[in-house]
């Protein structure tokens, strides 16, 4: 099984808002992707694809030495198989010589909170009522140690 990280491409966008459905209460909208995949010189958006099939995605925004994590997801049936972690191992190569990185999680969300832990991020703040649902988000920093 060869599974590998891609630019999104236009012709994803439906597969991807179809899992965006499933996986969230409050999808982001399906013209998102298409804003994401235009913004080029800051928004970096990637696909897990493993066999010709979208397994994952991941939306990243770089900014000089800022990495923001958009979004995240895995389809159901691939979770809880490392391909998360892959995806964000794959993003960090990639943007190596970021400073800080930053995203956004609710507050219940523990499997996401563990994945970034294991990353070590470390929650710096709380968004309150963040979310539609009045959930409050916890942001969450990486800073990317320099050796002198
Ligand atoms: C969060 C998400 C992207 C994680 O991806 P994944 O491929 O399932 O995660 P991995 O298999 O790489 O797991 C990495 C680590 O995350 C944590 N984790 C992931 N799923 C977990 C679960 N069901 N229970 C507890 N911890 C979990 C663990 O620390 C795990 O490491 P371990 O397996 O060595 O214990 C995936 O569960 C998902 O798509 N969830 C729905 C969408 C979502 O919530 N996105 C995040 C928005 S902020």
């Amino acid at each position: 099984m060869k599974l590998k990280l891609r630019p999104m491409i236009e012709k994803d966008i439906s597969d991807v808002y179809k899992i965006e459905c499933i996986l969230f209460n409050d999808p982001w909208p399906k013209k998102s992707f298409k804003t994401e995949i235009e913004q080029n010189n800051v928004s970096f958006p990637f696909i897990a694809e493993e066999n010709n099939e979208i397994i994952g995605y991941i939306i990243c925004w770089y900014y000089i030495d800022k990495l923001h994590i958009g979004n995240i997801a895995v389809v159901p049936k691939r979770q809880r198989q490392g391909i998360g972690k892959y995806m964000l191992h794959k993003v960090f190569e990639y943007f190596y010589e970021y400073k800080k990185a930053f995203l956004e999680v609710r507050e219940s969300n523990k499997n996401a909170i563990n994945l970034y832990l294991t990353f070590g991020f470390e929650a710096i703040y709380r968004k309150t009522a963040y979310y539609p649902n009045g959930e409050d988000a916890l942001v969450m920093v990486k800073n990317r140690l320099i050796n002198h």
